[in-house]
């Protein structure tokens, strides 16, 4: 999860790797915790709880209190002289190894003390240019309806940005290995997939002979870089991060809030969020291992997604090992309007567009208000208290602030909570 769209106030209940887990802000210790989502009294889940007023996670169901190292730290029904139950292995909370690191919180999956220092060895990939002050960087998260791998084979596919002008894509593969590989894309573009969640898409864009006439060319050059963490999160279901950062063009920014960007994000992942849902089923149907069968890749273009297929199958088995959590079969595909659902899976996990849908909720409700109080003003004035002309400007200000309501009823439903992407009438 991107560190910018967490609250230090209260823990947060998420879902990554089949794993339940509670992250919190542990202001004693001054960092970000995850935490196995489980009381170790009678299971309830900690991500309902609450930080105390001395900065410990509070289970609410009978009060049990855990510092940032799992240990429990109060049981308020045991007695003060009795023995001290509150110190035994048995009431500690599962702690998973965890740290920031390019503004992302990232977690080791596995609470075994054996791994309490894994950080330290195994680091997870890092971008220079995400902790570089000259380039902005704008995060978005949102949770997907169809698993990791098609995921991943999505967004390593450059022919699909391009359907309708679609032109042969002359694509090289530089290397591959366990952990991932690199394929350059007409020599302008390099895609990199690091193991195993790193999708990387960098195209420089250069300085053309025009520009540097009369001025000089900017000096680091421009670059734009667009990186994909893409989370496993549980069968059929997976999170996406994307990472936009760019050192050029900066003085933008002010001015499009970042929940905007969003509204425009959020649009190209509904563009294809149904046909790689149904995508997933029949390859699932197929057998995952069957998928040079199944699909046929005659062109260049789909050198890259039958890379990471080939990479998946040598690598990691064909596909994410769930272990014995989950039994193979795919939920059904829900209706349309829950299934791209917008609110649930993006703006309840994003600061700035959940400060957004409050603000224009607010508004929404104002213009009803307004509206309704002109209208009540302009039926109760009798002819002859205000001018004619008064009472039609206060009708027509009534008028506006309805159809201002409505539009931004539309407005509110569609940009937050479902747009039905249509190809055919695009
Ligand atoms: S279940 Fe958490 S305190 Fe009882």
């Amino acid at each position: 999860m991107p560190v910018c769209d967490l609250d230090k106030r209260a823990p947060r209940g998420m879902k990554a790797l089949g794993l339940d887990v509670v992250v919190w802000w542990d202001k004693n210790e001054n960092e970000w915790k995850v935490f196995d989502d489980r009381c170790p009294h009678r299971l309830a889940p900690l991500s309902e709880g609450r930080i105390d007023q001395w900065g410990r996670l509070q289970c609410v169901y009978h009060g049990w209190c855990f510092g940032g190292s799992g240990d429990c730290k109060l049981i308020p029904q045991a007695p003060r002289d009795g023995p001290p139950v509150h110190s035994f292995r048995k009431a500690c909370v599962g702690v998973y190894p965890s740290t920031v690191q390019n503004g992302i919180l990232w977690f080791w999956p596995n609470t075994d003390p054996q791994y309490k220092d894994i950080i330290n060895k195994k680091k997870p990939p890092y971008i220079p240019e995400l902790d570089d002050p000259s380039f902005l960087v704008q995060w978005f998260t949102r949770d997907l309806p169809y698993g990791y791998e098609v995921l991943v084979e999505n967004l390593l596919d450059p022919s699909h940005v391009d359907r309708e002008g679609g032109t042969p894509i002359d694509i090289s593969i530089q290397k591959m290995g366990k952990d991932g590989f690199i394929a350059t894309e007409h020599s302008y573009r390099t895609w990199t997939f690091v193991s195993p969640c790193l999708v990387q898409a960098s195209p420089i864009i250069k300085e053309s002979p025009n520009n540097t006439q009369g001025k000089l060319a900017q000096n680091p050059p421009r670059k734009q870089l667009v990186i994909f963490f893409c989370t496993p999160v549980k069968l059929g279901v997976s999170r996406l991060i994307i990472a936009n950062s760019r050192n050029f063009s900066l003085w933008i920014d002010p001015f499009v809030p970042r929940w905007m960007h969003h509204i425009w994000q959020n649009l190209i992942i509904d563009s294809d969020l149904y046909l790689l849902r149904v995508q997933e089923e029949k390859l699932m149907a197929a057998g995952l291992s069957n998928w040079n069968k199944v699909c046929f890749v005659p062109t260049k273009a789909d050198t890259i997604v039958a890379l990471y297929r080939t990479w998946l199958k040598k690598y990691a088995g064909g596909q994410f090992d769930w272990g014995t959590k989950f039994n193979g079969s795919l939920p059904p595909i829900p209706p349309r309007e829950q299934l791209m659902d917008r609110y649930w899976t993006h703006v309840v996990n994003c600061n700035t567009c959940a400060g957004a849908y409050k603000g224009l909720n607010a508004l929404h409700v104002f213009l009803q208000v307004l509206s309704i109080s002109l209208v009540a003003i302009v039926a109760a004035t009798k002819q002859g208290v205000i001018s004619v002309a008064a009472r039609t400007t206060l009708a027509m200000a009534a008028i506006l602030c309805i159809i201002g309501s409505k539009w931004l009823s539309w407005f509110i439903y569609k940009k937050f909570h479902f747009h039905d992407y249509n190809h055919a009438f695009k």
